[in-house]
């Protein structure tokens, strides 16, 4: 197979070496060179590759794409690795585009988000019918966002997850205009050994989670969907129907 002529962008997926697709996992145990997103990728992931390694915190996107253009020119297969699905808060179109400028091309393996492994982690749907059909998926300004949008997004009563957030809990719930009894989950490295969940409302969670001493690698899910008591049967089972 000629995949040395590109970058493969791989989602890490969430955590637990065994959420990689197949096709990940392969690219990874073929890799020369894995350029992989610090402390996000659970080290377990980068164990299927015997290749050089090289975390990219730290480094510019000038350094992180000279490198792998210069291993791709030196005929090395490269993989960039991001965790849970590369199109997610992965910055992923800036590195395809200088990668562009040195001639080289990529190629995108999805992984799995860590929003999904979350949802899973509490056992819950994000849209479930009779509570909410809506994800909003987003997260608060900091360092690379000036503002946000948390406080107009909230007014639609749509489950919420909120990417890079655990540090700013305080302020987000403050900013949401859900009721202060919704419930809230924060889920500290889903599918990762060492997962926490920690289930409050709007009103006590950010207190909660001050007290866990979680800080950071964290998803914050807000809804009924967190808690769901009153969702409407979907109807998909038992009654014969058209397929969607
Ligand atoms: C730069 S974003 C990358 C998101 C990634 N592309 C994804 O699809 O999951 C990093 C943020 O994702 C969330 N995150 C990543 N891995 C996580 C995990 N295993 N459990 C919970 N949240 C996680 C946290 O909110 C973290 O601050």
């Amino acid at each position: 197979m000629d995949d040395k002529n590109k970058v493969h962008f791989v989602g890490a997926g969430p955590g637990n070496p065994k959420l990689i697709t197949v096709m990940g996992r392969e690219l990874l145990e073929r890799a020369d060179l894995v350029v992989y997103a610090g402390s996000l990728v659970n080290p377990k992931v980068l164990d299927y590759s015997n290749g050089e390694k090289i975390d990219s915190y730290g480094l510019t996107l000038d350094e992180i794409t000279k490198t792998m253009a210069d291993h791709v020119k030196a005929g090395k297969m490269v993989v960039r690795l991001h965790s849970g699905d590369p199109s997610l808060y992965g910055s992923v179109i800036e590195q395809m585009n200088e990668l562009k400028k040195y001639g080289i091309k990529v190629e995108r393996v999805p992984g799995v988000s860590s929003v999904f492994a979350s949802a899973a982690a509490l056992n819950t749907q994000l849209t479930l019918n009779g509570v909410s059909d809506t994800l909003i998926i987003t997260r608060p300004a900091g360092k690379t966002l000036e503002k946000d949008d948390i406080n107009e997004l909230s007014r639609h009563n749509a489950t919420m997850a909120v990417f890079l957030g655990t540090q700013k809990i305080g302020e987000i719930m403050n900013k949401v205009e859900y009721p202060q009894d919704t419930p809230v989950a924060v889920v500290f490295h889903a599918s990762w050994d060492d997962e926490q969940v920690i289930c409050g409302t709007v009103a006590d969670i950010a207190q909660k989670v001050k007290d866990a001493g979680i800080k950071r690698s964290a998803m914050i899910i807000i809804g009924g969907v967190v808690d769901p008591v009153n969702y409407r049967r979907s109807h998909l089972y038992g009654v014969a129907q058209e397929p969607l």
